[in-house]
């Protein structure tokens, strides 16, 4: 959900003005997408980067995420989304930590579709846990290291999404992404609608996925 700062920056405003504009568009979009037959939607919201960035802003996310979830859980469990946290949440600070707990807790028995939000998540730290975790347990495999991913409940990625121009994948969903179609755009995430993820969906079943067959 990357451009809330560049968002806020064009308009003048400050950086936690665009974060609450893309917390705005978060909302929006599960709302949106919970009639398209999604199974699974994963949000990247706190890397595990995103501690090098200042107190005030990390704060001003944290305060976001906790009004977030006090505004719109009932909501949310009421579509009968599952919530999923990928990352080590647990690093947050306790009152983060267990509203996160309650609204997994809330939530484990819905089925229309998960959420899934990446939280103090790094991609490289969560395949080094992993095959930590499947070399403890016995042999190195793609399949024993699969299991141990934070991801293993979720169904395979199939299509990757980033915002605000930027053509990587900054440390997000490395090994899942291994045979998922991408899909880049300019438009900031506060910008970004149930409509844009429309067309990238639409643009994903145009493309012809061969797994590395033929
Ligand atoms: C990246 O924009 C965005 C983030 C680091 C935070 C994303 C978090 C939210 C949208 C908050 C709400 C999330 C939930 C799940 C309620 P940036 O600051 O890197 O933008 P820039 O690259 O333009 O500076």
């Amino acid at each position: 959900m990357d451009g809330n700062g560049r968002w806020a920056k064009q308009r003048f405003l400050p950086r936690a003005m665009g974060h609450q504009r893309g917390g705005e568009a978060v909302r929006r979009l599960i709302r949106g997408v919970k009639d398209m037959g999604l199974e699974a939607l994963t949000l990247y919201a706190f890397s595990s980067e995103n501690w090098r960035r200042s107190a005030e802003e990390i704060s001003d996310l944290m305060s976001l995420m906790k009004r977030f979830i006090l505004n719109d859980l009932d909501e949310i469990a009421a579509h009968g989304v599952r919530i999923r946290i990928i990352g080590d949440y647990k690093a947050f600070a306790p009152d983060v930590v267990a509203l996160l707990d309650n609204a997994i807790e809330k939530t484990a028995n819905n089925r229309v579709m998960t959420l899934a939000v990446a939280l103090n998540y790094g991609s490289q730290q969560e395949i080094a846990r992993a095959a930590t975790a499947a070399a403890a347990k016995g042999e190195i495999t793609p399949e024993s290291i699969e299991a141990e991913l934070y991801t293993s409940d979720l169904p395979p990625l199939d299509l990757l999404i980033r915002t605000s121009g930027e053509v990587r994948l900054s440390n997000f969903l490395l090994w899942q992404a291994a045979y998922a179609e991408m899909w880049f755009t300019d438009v900031l995430w506060p910008d970004f609608t149930p409509e844009h993820l429309k067309e990238a969906m639409a643009a994903f079943g145009q493309r012809e996925r061969r797994f590395g067959g033929r």
